[in-house]
């Protein structure tokens, strides 16, 4: 069996998109809803609507992507709206409302607002977006996390995850679990993309994407080491109670069974899925199973955060 669970919710299969890949209207949302994916997330909604950054903002590169989008999506109210409706459709199909701050003062408005519906599921804040010109990720910001985190609280009770971004020094792990243990979240989310890479057109010398003079999000395989330390790393130091959902550099089902062996109880898919489309999930559940069983494991509890080291 393919069955976990993040918080109270159960779900059929450890497998889903990652916010911004397939989920910027209603339909790509349906359609997700319906694929083999064990469930989805929308695109992180803003208190008003955004175009995003000029284009071209996303480039296919060897090993992965780079993107610039800039928070382009419908507004906070749209997703709301959707995840209102399709709830009520679905009551047993458990999902994700992804939000992001263009202020820290939005999060707790945003928060009010999905306290204020009717909406039961998990809401995930993005506090980790690499492009938008001028804000700064918040989660490289401790205190600032800190203050955010302590707001958000005050006002909403539902179930709350954290995107974050990678880190690369133990001492920042130590610094934002010690934070994280402190609230009362079901989950974090690790990684977003590596933030303010640069790719090179060598025929023309010119940068991929336009926005920000060519710096962008890099994901796909180069995230991958990353992102396996990165679970690994919060594992080993927020409360048992709090999930992982482990994002970055999934290709292929062993990438995921890794993932889930460094402690991730859900893993998101982002550049493969803008690659490879909805088919993903399938060939990736196939060979999902193929890891398992060359492992000798029949669940993911089996071998869930159990990796060697020597
Ligand atoms: C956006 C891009 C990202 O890579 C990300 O992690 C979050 C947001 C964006 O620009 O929309």
């Amino acid at each position: 069996t393919l069955t976990t669970h993040i918080g109270s919710f159960e779900f059929a299969n450890p497998i889903m998109n990652a916010s911004g890949v397939h989920c910027l209207s209603a339909q790509d949302l349906d359609e997700l809803a319906a694929s083999a994916a064990g469930s989805f997330i929308t695109k992180s909604g803003t208190l008003e609507a955004r175009v995003g950054n000029p284009a071209p903002r996303y480039a296919t590169l060897p090993y992965g992507s780079i993107n610039s989008m800039g928070l382009p999506n419908k507004g906070l109210d749209y997703y709301i709206q959707y995840a209102e409706k399709f709830q009520a459709a679905h009551p047993d199909q458990p999902f994700f409302l992804s939000v992001a701050g263009m202020a820290p003062s939005d999060y707790v408005t945003m928060a009010k607002q999905i306290q204020a519906s009717s909406f039961t599921g998990l809401t995930e804040f993005n506090l980790s977006c690499p492009n938008v010109p001028g804000k700064p990720q918040v989660a490289y910001d401790v205190e600032a996390t800190e203050q955010i985190l302590t707001e958000l609280f005050k006002v909403f009770n539902k179930p709350a995850g954290i995107k974050l971004p990678p880190y690369f020094d133990l001492a920042q792990f130590d610094a934002m679990a010690a934070v994280l243990n402190r609230f009362p979240i079901t989950y974090i989310n690790s990684i977003n993309s590596l933030g303010n890479g640069l790719m090179i057109d060598p025929a023309t010398d010119t940068t991929l994407v336009r926005p920000k003079g060519g710096f962008g999000g890099i994901g796909g395989a180069y995230a991958k080491p990353i992102a396996l330390a990165n679970v690994r790393a919060f594992r080993e130091r927020l409360r048992p109670e709090i999930s992982i959902v482990g994002t970055g550099g999934v290709r292929n089902g062993r990438d995921v069974y890794e993932l889930i062996l460094c402690g991730a109880s859900m893993v998101q898919v982002a550049t493969t899925l803008q690659e490879e489309g909805l088919g993903v999930f399938p060939r990736l559940l196939a060979e999902l199973q193929v890891a398992m069983a060359e492992n000798g494991h029949t669940s993911l509890t089996d071998f869930q955060g159990q990796l060697h080291t020597i």
